[in-house]
């Protein structure tokens, strides 16, 4: 499979830019699966202008109902958006959702069709234990995993400048795969996100256990996605 390139925009991003960044994107040659995280109020104009793959940046686990503020993932397939992130470490930090909230939203787009990129958030030096009860959590009654990416993201990464070493990323993601292979019998794909730059993403994409990798803040700005895949195709 394509290594899969998240870009998860967050709330960046002003209607002025959203066609200009959306053609720089399309220019775009490469192999790699770009799945793009607009905020919600562009997917419309991602999904029906943009050549890649689009995400939401967040769900909410009931279908519809007196939710105010909240979309489900009905109302994101009514609009063919086809993939979610989930349980990113800025839903905690500020929303103060849990693993549990994750796994909530985990099964809602399982039923609801859209592919959940699940982020696990960790500590860099949270020990296997602690690594394991999360995924057990957030996958709680989950029986198979191959439509879900995963991504590996350390907390202290996050936004940063401060990537951690390539055999750091290598061990953690190697041991989440093994983890999940013996549990569920599937190839997990594993994402790392938490401050990859030109100088890094050719190592940690080149590590056999990683899918892919999950841009944040920076990816709202082309400029840098295209030096990025600039790098990667050199
Ligand atoms: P960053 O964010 O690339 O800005 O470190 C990663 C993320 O949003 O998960």
């Amino acid at each position: 499979m394509n290594k899969i390139l998240v870009l998860n925009h967050k709330m960046n991003m002003l209607y002025d830019d959203v066609y200009d960044y959306i053609n720089q994107l399309n220019n775009i040659s490469t192999d790699m699966n770009i799945i793009i995280c607009p905020s919600y109020i562009y997917l419309t104009d991602f999904v029906n202008h943009s050549d890649w793959g689009i995400g939401s940046q967040n769900v909410y686990h009931e279908a519809n109902g007196a939710y105010t503020g909240e979309i489900s993932t009905t109302q994101l397939r009514s609009i063919g958006v086809e993939y979610s992130l989930l349980g990113h470490y800025e839903r905690t930090k500020y929303f103060h959702e849990s693993e549990v909230d994750t796994n909530q939203k985990l099964k809602a787009c399982l039923e609801g069709n859209i592919i959940p990129i699940v982020c696990l958030q960790a500590q860099s030096n949270d020990d296997k234990k602690t690594l394991t009860n999360k995924l057990d959590t957030i996958l709680e009654d989950i029986d198979h995993i191959e439509f879900i990416i995963f991504a590996y993201e350390p907390t202290d990464a996050i936004g940063q400048n401060k990537t951690l070493q390539i055999d750091q990323i290598e061990e953690t993601c190697t041991f989440i795969s093994e983890y999940l292979q013996n549990k569920y019998h599937t190839r997990p794909n594993i994402l790392y996100g938490g401050s990859v730059t030109n100088d890094n993403i050719n190592d940690i994409l080149a590590i056999d256990t990683i899918a892919g990798t999950l841009i944040g803040e920076k990816s709202s700005n082309y400029q840098y996605v295209t030096n990025l895949i600039d790098q990667i195709e050199k």
